[in-house]
């Protein structure tokens, strides 16, 4: 029987860590879920000291949990083998690693083709991760079940306990609702996660995670070529490491825009707001914000932007979310 789903969401372009919030909240739970994309996602996580970057992997195999990857996910088998072989050599028990019988598989020809044709156009990853998901949508693609080399990891169990759902990319990176066709291919938002097969009824708690400036990585006219040329914004990229985990691109970082924020946070349902990488905004000393009109707004010190960032999330939110559950972290170990 499930006791209950929790579940961890990006509210903006991805890159918001996630993975620290996963990793750090996986020894509460039986089970810690994959529901949506594939070797896209980049999860960075500090362990005992040592830093480790998984793409597909949920984090729940640091933790000595169940991790598994859901049937609305896209797998690469090379890939998936590789960060097994990662995981084992570092002291990981793989044999908690299950995957769906029905997650898709993505191919050397994916590849090529995101390669080609959008990686160029639309700054993908060039996993081949929207070629995988049309395959599927046209049902032409190869399932999990059927390859030989998965056979140790095909999941034949049922979700039970305590369900953690592990979000990748996010809100603005959902095919529904973002930038299309700047988007993933996947469902990013938390009603999705029921693909790995429970009731929405089971969701309990929905985490959204968010950073205290804004990123993209790859193409969006939303983030214009203009912002390349601004000194703090480059210093923001290099004192937050701004560079994607999966790609190694430089991030184009913009200031925090609120109006964005409040929507996915209204959207995602989030009861709980988690803003990352204060420690990297305190370190540059510059405190500010886009508002609801497209404004930039400075504050005079990082404790008056955070007060006022609470309170607001606070009026704006239709979520219910209390005090106590917005949460400034600045720390790349904890929350
Ligand atoms: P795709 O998912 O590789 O097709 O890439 C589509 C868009 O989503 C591109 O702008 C990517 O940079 C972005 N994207 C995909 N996965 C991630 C992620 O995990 N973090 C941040 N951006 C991502
Ligand atoms: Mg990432």
């Amino acid at each position: 029987m499930i006791d209950y789903v929790d579940i961890i969401v990006g509210l903006a372009w991805g890159d918001e860590g996630k993975g620290k919030i996963s990793s750090a909240m996986a020894k509460d739970y039986d089970m810690v879920c994959r529901w949506n994309g594939g070797p896209n996602a980049g999860h960075t996580v500090y362990l005992y000291g040592k830093k480790y970057k998984t793409h597909l992997i949920p984090s729940g195999v640091f933790h000595g949990k169940k991790s598994i990857i859901g049937p609305n996910c896209v797998l690469n088998i090379d890939k998936f083998l590789k960060e097994i072989e990662y995981l084992k050599e570092n002291g990981f028990d793989t044999s908690l690693v299950k995957v769906h019988p029905n997650v898709h598989i993505i191919t050397d020809a994916h590849i090529e083709y995101d390669l080609k044709h959008l990686k160029p156009k639309l700054g993908t990853t060039g996993q081949g991760i929207a070629p995988c998901y049309a395959d599927k949508a046209n049902r032409t693609g190869i399932q999990a079940h059927s390859c030989p080399e998965l056979k140790d990891f095909i999941w034949d169990g049922k979700l039970e306990g305590k369900i953690l759902c592990e979000g990748a990319q996010s809100i603005w990176l959902d095919i529904n609702y973002g930038d299309y066709p700047f988007v993933t291919s996947s469902e990013t938002f938390p009603h999705n996660a029921c693909s790995l097969g429970f009731s929405p009824k089971k969701i309990r708690e929905i985490i959204g995670v968010a950073k205290i400036y804004d990123t993209k990585s790859g193409v969006d006219p939303l983030f214009p070529e203009t912002l390349w040329n601004d000194v703090r914004l480059n210093q923001l990229i290099e004192l937050g490491g701004e560079y994607g985990s999966t790609t190694g691109r430089k991030r184009i970082v913009n200031w925090l825009n609120f109006g964005r924020l409040m929507e996915s946070i209204n959207l995602s349902g989030a009861t709980r707001v988690i803003i990352n990488k204060c420690d990297v905004l305190e370190e540059l000393g510059i405190f500010k914000i886009i508002n609801f009109y497209g404004l930039s707004i400075d504050f005079s010190s990082f404790s008056q932007m955070k007060r006022i960032l609470k309170d607001a999330i606070l009026e704006y939110n239709i979520n219910n979310i209390k005090k106590e559950n917005i949460i400034f972290s600045g720390d790349k170990t904890l929350i």
